[in-house]
This record gives structure tokens, C-alpha cells and sequence, in this order.
């Protein structure tokens, strides 16, 4: 048995999230997560909302709130959204609670003494009209690098570059869209990740062998390029005070306070629950044995393999308390939508709260790590969703699962027989599970969750060509035994359909085990003999068939999804 801590990167606070940042972070550590759980590790998996920053406030602009009340409306929100989802969260934190302020303010202490902070004078924007300086989203103008007219201060939508909002052409407010704006010069403080470049490079190509190429490659490419200073507050009143004479009115950038945040989210886990946050995150105070596991889309990647590592060398060069390194980044492409982007303006893609309205949370789990963006971006559409749902779902589990009980309900009094021995098929079944349960395992283990999901099925398919092939039914008239070792059978592999399908489908695998009467304690991973699980139900144990367990998607639903969400076309 291990430790295992999980982060998935913290979705901002600026709206209920889409399918892509479900499927890029909070989704897949979840699924982990479950799998990590079933194999009997103690788990701890911590997410939260990220508060601060431009688009916090932005969002709060634009909904007409205080922005202190928008963060408390939608981490609620998204709170609700995620348990919609069947998000295992041992704790769902908030960036802007006292424990983040405290700690984040304490790490800057740390750099600070470390000679890793330095003040220096920067160039800003500021506007004359809003009488503000308007630092990252809060400018707007045309990027530098594409002439795209809408590209934001820190990024341009348009080609992805990174920007200064002083690198803008023809810059404009975002808060009021004056023009009248003007470079002024006011001081930041600045985070020398270029001191620690070395370090760095030296730590991530020590993961060149267990790290996806994906998040090895980014972080190598901005070390490549040399590393810059990065300068880590800004003139915002929302975010984390800077306790600094002269800073007063500006706070800590966003980016540095949201990766500390899954610290202080620990901390308040630990004051929660009485569990001790210290031993998962801090190797002077137990946590040398804990695997710490990041999840995250490649956007995030360079935040996490070198500004917070920054921070975290740093703070622990100074003696002090020691804190952990992520031990496994797993990074994920983009989901598309029809190969573009998800946009909220133009009508397209689906919100995690749209998406429940429409269809159970399985089907979506189901779908989206089935087709992970691992490899490369990969497009969701409707046209595979529905594929997903009615072929693997409904036809290969489904099928087996309702047919199989209410066979036994037909022909065996609704219990598991008792009699027939096994035979060739079993033995073939047995040998077919011994080679795909380890495989499966592996996949988890390795966090590859489009093969995780492809073995799944893979199983669920064997245990059709193994119904397939003993046939019970044609049995039942001329020999009943040979009948029911194939139905005691083909109820054994019903609860190890569920009990693999966990992770992935939580709340149809519960039905499937409810209905088999399969108790809480034999729901793990604990495999064992494979010979053994296919003869684990008590003989004479009833079971009923499940409610419905997938229904169908039909094609007038993705058309009318299609017209309501944008496809293609849209
Ligand atoms: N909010 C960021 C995003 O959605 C992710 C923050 S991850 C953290 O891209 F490490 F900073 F918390
Ligand atoms: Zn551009």
C-alpha cells in the first residue's frame, strides 16, 4: 500500500467549466484517483477553486457582483458541478481562503530571504480613465504577433503567445475600453526563476523516463529559450496583500498563489477532518513515502515544472520546512470541439452543467476518457458520443448485464446455481482474464486512461464471446447443468464487470453491484485467483436485473444537441 496525493489543476472561478477542462484535469485525476483507491492506497485528493486575478474580476465585472460575492456564488457552483460529475474530492478547497493568504505570503517571506525575490521597476499600462493600472486581461489590443484585434495582456487567443500588455498594438481598457492610456512605470516584485534554471533542468530531465514526453518537452523548451524572471504581484486590490512597504494596494499575481493553494486546500482539509497535512506534503514531517501526482493541460504545464518548483527549491534551500516535488506530471492536449475551439460567445461546446442536464455523468466520463486527449488534441462530437454511449455502453455491458439476470430469473429462481462444473469455455475465459485484469491494472498505474478505457471494454467483450461460445440457453433443455455453470458463470462476470467499471462509470457500476448483490467489502481490487472470481457469488444468492442501465441515444437527440450547442457548423 502507498500514499498517493492528487492535484488537478485548479479551475478558475470565472464560470462553471467546459468538457475540455474536464476532461484535462479534474476528470482524469478522479478516475485515478478511484482506481488508486480500489488497489487499497491511501488516497488523498485535494482540488479548489482558483480566486484571484484578472479574470476573477473580470467575471464578476460582467455579472455585476462584488467580486468577493461572485467567488462565494461560483465556487458553490462549481462545487455542485463537480459532485454532479461524481468528483471524489477528499477536500474541494478555495485559493482566497486565510490559510492561502498566510501561507502563500509566508513562502514569499522564504524567497525573499533566500535572495530569490527581487524589486524591480516595471513598465505598466495605465489608464486614464478607469484611473487604475490595468495589468494582464484587463488590456486588450491587437497582438503584436498575429495583428489579431482582440488578443488580451497576457495572451493572445488568436496564435497563443504569451504577452506584456505593454507589447500590444493599440491598447485599450478592458474595464472601460477608453483608449486613453499611457505607459507608466510602477514597482513589482520578480520571482529569479533564472538562478534557478540549472536545478530545474537537472530535475526535469531526471523525469525524461516516467513524465508523458508532453510535459518534459514544454518545460525543456522554456529552459531552452532561457528562463525568465517573472515578476509575481500586481496592482489588483482582490488577491493576497503584499506585506511590503510601498506595495500597499497590490497583491500576489495569480500564478503564484493558485499551485500554493493545493498546500493550504490540504491544510483545510486537515482541519476538517483532523488529518495531518503536514505528513502528505512535507518530507521533514513524513511525507518522504508519498507520491505526489499532478494533473493538469498542457497550458499549465510550465507553471508547474518551473514556477512553483521555483518556489518550492527555493523556500527549501533555506532550511526550514521541506516541502514536496510533484513525483508524476501527467498532462493532457486540448479536446476540441468538431477540431475547434470551445467558445462561449459563439454558442459552442457544452458546460459540465449543461452536459448533466442532457445525459447521465457516466456517459460523459465514459466518453471523454475513452477518448483522452493523450496522443494529441482530440475533437469531441456528438456523432461519437452517441457511438460511445449506445455501442460500448448499452450494447457490449448493458446487453450482457440484463440478459444474463433475467435469464437467471426466467430459468434459475432468480439465484446464482449451484451446479455444473467448468469446462473448456471457462477455462477460456479464465485465461483471457488472467492476461487483461494485470493489463488493465497497468494501465491505471500508469495513468494511460484511453487504454484503461479500451481494456475495460475489451474485458466487457470478452464476457459476450464467452456467453457467445457455452451458450446456456441452447443447454438448458437437453443438459441443465451445462446451463448453469454458464449462467453462474456469466453472473460472476457480472460483478466483475462492475467492479471494474468503477473508476470510470461510479454510478452505473453501484447499480450493477447492488443488483448482484455484491457487498461494499468485495468491491476492490483485490483480484486474486482469476479461477476463484469467476465462482465468488454464494451459491443460491439472488439477484434481480438492474433498472435500466443505459438508454439509448437516438439521432433526433444529436440533431436537437447539435442545434442547441452549435456543432460543426456553428
Ligand atoms: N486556473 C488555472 C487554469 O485553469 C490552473 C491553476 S493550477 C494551479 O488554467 F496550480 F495554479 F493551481
Ligand atoms: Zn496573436
Amino acid at each position: 500500500m502507498s500514499r498517493i496525493l492528487i492535484t488537478s489543476a485548479l479551475p478558475y472561478i470565472n464560470g462553471v467549466k467546459h468538457l475540455g477542462n474536464l476532461a484535462g484535469s479534474m476528470l482524469p485525476a478522479d478516475v485515478y484517483a478511484r482506481a488508486m483507491r480500489l488497489l487499497g492506497h491511501d488516497v488523498l485528493y485535494i482540488c479548489a477553486t482558483d480566486e484571484h486575478g484578472t479574470p476573477a474580476e473580470l467575471a464578476a465585472q460582467g455579472a455585476g457582483v462584488e467580486v468577493a460575492d461572485y467567488c462565494d456564488q461560483m465556487h458553490e457552483a462549481q462545487k455542485s458541478a463537480g459532485e454532479d460529475f461524481g468528483l471524489s474530492y477528499d477536500y474541494f478547497g478555495r485559493s482566497s481562503a486565510p490559510s492561502n493568504h498566510a501561507l502563500t505570503q509566508d513562502f514569499a517571506a522564504k524567497l525573499e530571504a533566500a535572495g530569490l525575490i527581487e524589486e524591480r521597476v516595471s513598465q505598466q499600462i495605465y489608464s486614464n480613465a478607469d484611473q487604475r493600472y490595468l495589468p494582464d486581461r484587463y488590456v486588450e489590443g491587437t497582438c503584436p504577433n498575429c495583428d489579431f484585434e482582440g488578443a488580451r495582456g497576457d495572451q493572445c487567443d488568436s496564435c497563443g503567445k504569451l504577452l506584456d500588455p505593454i507589447d500590444l498594438i493599440d491598447p485599450y481598457s478592458a474595464v472601460s475600453g477608453s483608449k486613453d492610456v499611457e505607459v507608466r512605470e510602477t514597482r513589482h516584485l520578480y520571482l529569479r526563476q533564472s538562478v534557478m534554471a540549472d536545478d530545474l533542468r537537472k530535475w526535469v530531465e531526471g523525469h525524461k523516463s516516467d513524465w508523458p514526453p508532453l510535459a518534459t518537452s514544454i518545460a525543456l523548451k522554456w529552459l531552452d529559450e532561457g528562463l525568465r524572471d517573472r515578476a509575481i504581484t500586481r496592482d489588483l486590490k482582490w488577491g493576497i496583500p503584499v506585506l511590503r512597504d510601498g506595495f500597499e494596494g497590490k497583491v500576489f499575481y495569480v500564478w503564484f498563489d493558485a499551485p500554493i493553494a493545493y498546500i493550504a486546500a490540504t491544510q483545510d482539509w486537515a482541519t476538517e477532518t483532523g488529518g495531518d497535512w503536514a505528513s502528505w506534503w512535507r518530507t521533514d514531517a513524513g511525507a518522504d513515502d508519498v507520491q505526489y501526482v499532478q494533473f493538469m493541460g498542457k497550458d499549465n504545464v510550465a507553471f508547474h515544472t518551473l514556477s512553483f518548483p521555483t518556489t518550492i527549491i527555493g523556500t527549501n534551500n533555506q532550511g526550514g520546512d521541506q516541502y514536496k516535488l510533484v513525483d508524476n506530471l501527467k498532462a493532457f492536449n486540448w479536446v476540441t470541439w468538431y477540431g475547434g475551439k470551445f467558445s462561449t460567445s459563439q454558442n459552442r461546446g457544452v458546460f459540465m452543467d449543461q452536459a448533466i442536464s442532457i445525459a447521465p455523468s457516466d456517459y460523459w466520463r465514459w466518453h471523454l476518457m475513452a477518448n483522452a486527449p493523450e496522443g494529441s488534441d482530440a475533437a469531441f462530437t456528438w456523432e461519437e458520443f452517441q457511438s460511445s454511449v449506445n455501442s460500448d455502453l448499452a450494447n457490449v455491458l448493458g446487453n450482457f448485464v440484463n440478459r444474463i439476470t433475467k435469464y437467471t430469473v426466467g430459468k434459475f429462481d432468480g439465484v446464482v446455481p449451484s451446479t455444473g462444473e467448468a469446462g473448456e469455455h471457462e477455462a477460456w475465459i479464465t485465461q483471457e482474464l488472467a492476461e487483461r485484469l494485470p493489463a488493465l491494472i497497468g494501465h491505471y498505474e500508469a495513468r494511460e486512461f484511453r487504454k484503461a478505457a479500451e481494456q475495460t471494454r475489451a474485458i466487457w467483450a470478452a464476457g459476450n464471446e464467452y456467453l457467445t461460445r457455452s451458450a446456456p440457453w441452447t443447454h438448458y433443455k437437453t443438459d441443465v447443468d451445462q446451463a448453469a455453470i454458464g449462467v453462474r458463470t456469466g453472473l460472476n462476470l457480472v460483478a466483475l464487470f462492475g467492479i471494474i467499471a468503477q473508476p470510470l462509470i461510479p454510478d452505473a457500476a453501484a447499480k450493477i453491484l447492488d443488483a448482484i448483490g455484491v457487498p461494499e467489502e468485495n468491491r476492490s481490487w483485490d483480484f486474486g485467483d482469476v479461477a476463484d472470481l469467476l465462482d465468488a457469488l454464494p451459491h443460491g444468492l439472488a439477484v434481480t436485473p438492474p433498472e435500466l442501465l443505459f438508454t439509448k441515444i437516438e439521432d433526433e437527440q444529436v440533431a436537437q444537441w447539435t442545434e442547441q450547442f452549435g456543432g460543426e457548423t456553428a
